[in-house]
């Protein structure tokens, strides 16, 4: 941190391709959009109302660190990082518009949320732990799209709503190692990782429980048997996301831990090929996305095209 930051940020050594979710995201669209699992439904869109304050969060916290990042392609990582969540935000919030249709009350719990939780934090917790936390809540949002993903939970989903979550699950496995790496580079000890970890965690479960209830309270189905047997089926007998999520959880903790250990990244490409081909073109790189999908142009092909 003694060296001054540079001020333009030169081509990556990767590249994060930052993309605008353009399908069309149907008002009709039944409240169970997973057929038959109302959980899980209500798990996710517990998950929309959430993101865009969450996604917030990251971005003032990676913006704040900026100014202390010298290392160009970690740099240009956060660049890139902060518009991939941008776009999530856009997208998560068109959602909003078809829970708002289907009935559901949802906005004073955000609003409250966003002041009582992410606000409040960035008011009273120094950088480096802000930095930490958002490092935890990357590898949670990371390793929920490698379980989606991978065990194909939204198979029968709702086709827009299963594509607005896989995108958003793709991008997040593509990005997962930024916030660490900016961590490392910043504040490297495991102390404030771990601290991080204990602030993130208990928040973003505790934070998604309460949604979750909220969403099936208004669907009245709280209280019926098979509800439950129904979180027993997610988080046990059938996706087992109760100990896979401890398994990924104690995994970030390990002294030696980094999110490339995990090679994810062919699953997150699969499903941007998906949704980024016919028939159904529902991702398309922004204008940032398209100058970085531009071949560069040689000195020599410049002169003659300014010519
Ligand atoms: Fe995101
Ligand atoms: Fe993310």
């Amino acid at each position: 941190m003694t060296t001054k930051p540079t001020n333009t940020c030169p081509p990556p050594m990767t590249t994060l391709m930052p993309r605008q979710f353009v399908a069309p995201l149907a008002q009709h669209t039944p409240r169970h959009w997973l057929p038959g699992n109302p959980v899980v439904s209500a798990i996710l869109n517990a998950y929309t109302v959430l993101v865009p304050a969450n996604e917030n969060f990251y971005i003032r916290t990676l913006k704040a660190c900026m100014p202390r990042v010298h290392e160009a392609n970690t740099r240009w990582m956060i660049v890139n990082f902060v518009h991939q969540e941008a776009q999530h935000g856009v997208g998560h919030r068109q959602h909003w518009s078809v829970l708002d249709a289907q009935g559901y009350r949802f906005r004073r719990f955000e609003k409250w949320v966003d002041v009582l939780t992410f606000k409040t934090v960035e008011r009273i917790v120094p950088l480096h732990i802000r930095l930490s936390a958002v490092s935890c809540i990357e590898h949670i949002n990371a390793y929920l799209g490698y379980e989606f993903l991978q065990q194909n939970i939204l198979e029968t989903a709702d086709p827009s709503v299963r594509a607005l979550f896989e995108w958003h699950f793709a991008e997040e496995i593509e990005h997962k190692h930024v916030t660490y790496d900016v961590l490392r580079e910043l504040a490297g000890g495991y102390l404030v990782r771990l601290l991080g970890a204990l602030l993130a965690a208990p928040i973003f479960y505790l934070l998604m429980t309460i949604g979750t209830l909220k969403f099936l309270r208004q669907d009245g189905l709280l209280l019926k048997a098979a509800t439950w047997r129904q979180f027993g089926s997610h988080l046990w007998r059938a996706n087992h996301m109760a100990l896979r999520t401890l398994r990924h959880l104690w995994n970030y903790l390990r002294p030696g831990f980094h999110q490339n250990q995990l090679d994810d990244r062919a699953l997150a490409r699969h499903v941007i090929e998906r949704y980024s081909t016919t028939p159904s073109i529902w991702l398309q790189p922004t204008a940032r996305g398209q100058q970085q999908a531009r071949p560069a142009v040689s000195g020599a092909n410049r002169g003659r095209d300014a010519a």
